[in-house]
């Protein structure tokens, strides 16, 4: 990419990185992504983002074909995972004298990547900043990529720099949606991106949109792919829809059972929690995929885990289940385990643990059974199912 304006005394200044096929360990990029990057001036010029580090020579070089580096003002850090910070050190080693504005939760990790003394500024929701005949207003956008992040909206223009919100990876090059070939499904890339790294996090998302609400925008200007201009509330509105609660059901009994006994469990538990008045699913985990996997944890507000103890361990099915936990927003969810065992019954501690650690809430009460259970294990079972309960109602929104 070239420094391009896109609007007046606004330019793209970002770089194409069409060989990238693999972004943040788990996403495809089959068409590869942008390190999007804009300088506005004012009576004083900001530069938005920066670039990854293997493509700084190229985004100094655009800079350059707007103004001297030196005579920027200010860089706005809306976020410093490495695809966007990879240019500060080398930006802050040509131009120490530039201010940095970035959310207050940014502070430290500005210092961390930058590791030199520097003029940083952390700001607020609502805080404005006039470069004289442009002006920013901020709004902090935490866990939208991570904690740090931020976005602006810059009033005379009406566009919303939305860092790595709304975003997607298309390196094809366009500047624009409405430029892009028949051949790229900008829906489904906005979608992809969403699941891969936003998803996680839809609870701050759903409590971060509304502080968009008052802009009237005319163009997303975000950090990859191509700026939306063509209905630019669209990905707004669509995240709006995906972030939105989906609890159909109050716990999810998820088992996986290889004899039936921890099965058998699961089905008391279930029937238990029904008599209660709690509305329940039971899933065999073992024939779960990922997809549904993450449907069942978003659906639910609370998930019982069954597991046998194999080899001193949960089984594998279970432990893939718990993988997903932290591909969707689970914070706070409440759950319990239980399960059948032989002798040593590990597996239903180390499954507590790992949830615990997982920052979820997690029943108190585990329950084991040996083998084939009886009467009084049974009966074990409808109490642990009648306690779950009463955890799971209690605090319920
Ligand atoms: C391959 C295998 C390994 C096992 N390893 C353990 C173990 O390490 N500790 C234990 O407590 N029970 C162990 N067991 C016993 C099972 O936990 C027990 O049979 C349990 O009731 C199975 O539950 P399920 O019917 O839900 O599959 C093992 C069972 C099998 C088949
Ligand atoms: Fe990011
Ligand atoms: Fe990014």
């Amino acid at each position: 990419m070239a420094a391009t304006a896109i609007a007046d005394n606004v330019w793209a200044i970002g770089v194409t990185d069409s060989e990238l096929r693999v972004f943040d360990i788990i996403m495809e990029t089959k068409t590869g992504t942008t390190y999007n990057s804009y300088l506005v001036r004012g009576e004083k010029a900001a530069l938005i983002d920066g670039s990854k580090l293997e493509f700084q020579d190229e985004w100094f070089a655009n800079i350059e074909k707007v103004m001297p580096l030196t005579e920027i003002e200010y860089l706005i850090v809306n976020h410093t995972e490495p695809d966007h910070s990879g240019s500060y050190p080398e930006l802050l080693r040509r131009h120490p004298k530039i201010k940095i504005i970035c959310a207050a939760p940014a502070v430290p990790f500005v210092n961390n990547v930058i590791n030199t003394e520097a003029d940083i500024t952390g700001v607020k929701d609502n805080h404005e900043l006039d470069l004289g005949g442009k002006k920013f207003i901020f709004k902090a956008t935490p866990y939208m990529h991570w904690p740090d992040t931020m976005m602006e909206y810059l009033v005379e223009d009406k566009i919303l720099f939305s860092c790595d919100g709304f975003a997607a990876h298309i390196g094809t090059g366009e500047l624009y949606d409405d430029e892009l070939s028949d051949k790229i499904d900008m829906d489904w890339e906005v979608k992809y991106y969403y699941d891969c790294i936003m998803r996680p996090f839809s609870g701050y998302i759903r409590r971060n949109l509304p502080k968009l609400d008052e802009f009237d925008i005319k163009m997303v200007a975000g950090s990859h792919g191509p700026i939306q201009r063509k209905e630019p509330r669209r990905y707004i509105n669509q995240y709006q829809e995906w972030v939105a609660e989906k609890y159909d059901q109050d716990v999810a009994v998820v088992y996986a059972s290889n004899y039936g006994n921890t099965g058998a469990m699961a089905k008391i538990i279930d029937s238990e929690l029904q008599k209660a008045g709690v509305s329940t699913a039971m899933v065999d985990m073992t024939a779960l995929d990922e997809a549904r996997g993450r449907d069942v944890i978003e659906r639910s507000r609370a998930v019982a885990i069954g597991t046998p103890t194999f080899n001193g361990d949960a089984v594998k099915p279970v432990w893939d289940f718990i993988g997903l936990f932290a591909s969707v927003y689970s914070i706070g969810k409440k759950a319990a385990v239980f399960g059948s065992y032989g002798w040593g019954g590990e597996g239903i501690k180390l499954v507590a643990d790992r949830l615990s650690g997982m920052k979820l809430k997690v029943y108190e009460n585990q329950l084991r059974t040996r083998l084939v259970a009886s009467e009084t294990e049974n009966a074990d079972t409808k109490a642990f199912a009648a306690g779950f309960g009463e955890f799971v109602a209690s605090g319920k929104k």
